[in-house]
């Protein structure tokens, strides 16, 4: 047997392009199939940046962290712009394949979850069924404190009145909106010549949100798209639910304190 190309051989090609397997004669599916395969690999990309950006807030670091998160930026923007291909695909075209998904969702995907967990979005009934029955990957993640809270870590550190309890929980605990937190944003941002790296540091969680949040808004645009007012394929009611966690922002006080501005 000849060797194959080192090109081949060393990202393992020939593996890769066996995993992309239709169950059906539709057209469309191979893309939808091939989008959900880059979309996986991309959310492990952001998640690996923000885990060096986690990093570098433990060193108290803030300009390797605004690198980090930068490059998450970057790749959460082709995350948002994979939606475009997905939408060459006609509701119609949808329907011819949908049947073969079974109850295949999008809701299952532990590097989606991953990053959420990373981000800092911990709510108790997926952390409840990450311990049950969890990807390993999963459960390592709750045993550290998320991306917020390493942020409040070092803002606390540089004598910032962060509050005790957002300190102290449980890594595996959500943080919950908090009065001293956007009290700290809003001191941050009302003299931002005194306080500088914080001011960086807000502004560069803040991009990471709004992709994120654009990320979920124009997957519900494509659901929306796709399906109209059908249910999900994960059991959900569809839109209505997308809609619903569209509310969600991550870095909570980083949006709230700017009405005090
Ligand atoms: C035709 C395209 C798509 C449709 C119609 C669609 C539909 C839906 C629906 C209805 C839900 C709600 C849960 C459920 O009942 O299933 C959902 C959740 C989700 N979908 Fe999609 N989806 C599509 C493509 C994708 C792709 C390509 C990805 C990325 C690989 C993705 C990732 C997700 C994730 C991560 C969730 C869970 C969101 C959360 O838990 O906050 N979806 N999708």
């Amino acid at each position: 047997m000849t060797q194959a190309p080192e090109y081949v051989a060393y990202a393992r090609m020939d593996e890769l392009h066996e995993l992309q397997n239709p169950r059906s004669d539709a057209r469309g599916e191979l893309n939808f199939i091939l989008i959900s395969h880059v979309k996986e690999l991309l959310f492990r990309a952001v998640t690996d940046d923000l885990d060096t950006a986690r990093a570098a807030l433990d060193r108290d670091d803030v300009a390797d962290t605004c690198l980090a998160l930068s490059r998450a930026v970057r790749t959460q923007r082709v995350l948002v712009a994979c939606w475009e291909s997905m939408n060459g695909m006609s509701a119609d075209e949808f329907v011819a394949f949908r049947h073969v998904l079974n109850d295949a969702s999008g809701v299952q995907s532990f590097a989606y979850r991953t990053l959420e967990f990373v981000m800092g979005n911990r709510p108790r009934d997926k952390v409840e069924a990450t311990y049950e029955d969890g990807h390993p990957l999963l459960r390592a993640e709750l045993a550290k404190p998320s991306l917020y809270d390493a942020v409040l870590a070092h803002l606390a550190r540089q004598g910032y009145a962060i509050p005790q309890d957002c300190l102290e929980k449980s890594p595996a605990q959500q943080h919950e909106l908090s009065a001293g937190v956007e009290s700290v944003w809003l001191e941050v941002y009302r003299d931002t010549g005194k306080h500088h790296e914080a001011h960086r540091l807000a502004e560069a969680l803040l991009e990471v949100a709004y992709q994120f949040s654009h990320w979920r808004s124009t997957h519900l645009l494509v659901v929306e798209r796709m399906l109209g007012g059908k249910g999900g394929t994960g059991g959900s009611d569809g839109a209505p639910w997308l809609r619903a966690i569209n509310e969600h922002r991550f870095f909570p006080e980083l949006w709230t304190f700017r009405t005090r501005l």
